[in-house]
């Protein structure tokens, strides 16, 4: 069970190193928000727009330090432009968008990635033409320091042996599971503070859903913030710690995964609707 790897020790950390968050104490059922940690990522009252339609109303959405948040939501709910908001491909027209106490508004993607956001796209954006090791060393480009990031490499081949199976082969002929794990890697390859992903189980055969996800749990247990959006509400929560849903644009409920898991709400709209028969009788 995915909560279950979640929740249990992990293997000791193939991404420690320095430059790495180390030490955060391992997820408990409690919920992480609850504690002291940091806001690392904040958006603020954002209010986003496609030339006159409105994709965002008052987004309030926060991550902090070392938690996975899920950010779930029907199509065209406005999930994959927040990610846009927060990588600086769209402009908020009003709001704030924050990391590290520091406003992301006036920087360019390349700029905020060096602030130490990485990113896994909706649909992988591998190059498919390159070997994945080119891939990997992509997510490096803006590091000067080459030993580190050939030590970097290393680790994320131990991360992810089936990625190091497949170095020298051209992207473009791997799996959709395999080339998830490639995007992973080479978003690490950046040693991100925070991994932004945009619904990186879709598409994945059940065997590599549940892989994807123990990746995440994992990689969040050695460190690194997630901000993930998922169409699988059940299994997005079950590794997150916070939750927002999204609904035409707005923030229509938030809080500790736990909870959203057993809200009714979220039952009926994400998990087959349990909750409306429980409701109704
Ligand atoms: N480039 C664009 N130009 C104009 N409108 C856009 C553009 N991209 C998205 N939209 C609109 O903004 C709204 C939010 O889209 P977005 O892609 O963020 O939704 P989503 O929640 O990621 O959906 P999905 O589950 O289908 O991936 C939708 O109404 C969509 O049609
Ligand atoms: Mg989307």
């Amino acid at each position: 069970m995915i909560a279950t790897v979640a929740r249990s020790g992990l293997a000791p950390s193939p991404l420690r190193g320095e430059g790495w968050d180390e030490g955060l104490p391992e997820r408990t059922t409690a919920p992480a928000s609850s504690g002291a940690r940091q806001p690392l990522l904040q958006l603020k009252k954002v209010n986003s727009f496609y030339g006159p339609v409105q994709a965002h109303f008052d987004l309030d959405i926060e991550v902090r330090k070392g938690q996975i948040v899920s950010l779930l939501g029907g199509n065209a709910s406005g999930k994959s432009t927040t990610m846009k908001i927060v990588l600086g491909l769209l402009k908020p027209r009003s709001g704030e968008v924050n990391f590290n106490g520091e406003s992301m508004l006036g920087l360019g993607t390349p700029q905020i990635i060096r602030k130490g956001i990485g990113s896994v796209p909706e649909a992988r954006r591998l190059f498919p033409a390159m070997t994945v090791r080119e891939n990997l060393l992509m997510g490096a480009y803006a590091r000067s320091d080459r030993k580190a990031v050939a030590e970097d490499l290393e680790r994320m081949l131990e991360l992810f042996p089936r990625v190091a199976e497949r170095i020298e082969f051209q992207a473009g002929t791997l799996s959709g599971g395999e080339q998830q794990m490639v995007a992973m890697a080479r978003a690490l390859m950046g040693r991100p503070q925070l991994i932004c992903m945009d619904e990186p189980t879709m598409g994945l055969s059940p065997l590599y859903v549940d892989k994807v996800l123990e990746l995440i749990a994992r990689i969040n247990g050695q460190g690194v913030s997630v901000f993930m959006v998922e169409q699988n509400a059940s299994l997005a929560l079950q590794i997150a710690h916070h939750g927002y849903v999204l609904q035409t644009g707005r923030i229509v409920l938030s809080g500790p995964a736990r909870e959203l898991l057993a809200d009714a709400r979220i039952r009926d709209a994400y998990l087959g609707g349990e909750g409306a028969a429980r409701t109704a009788s």
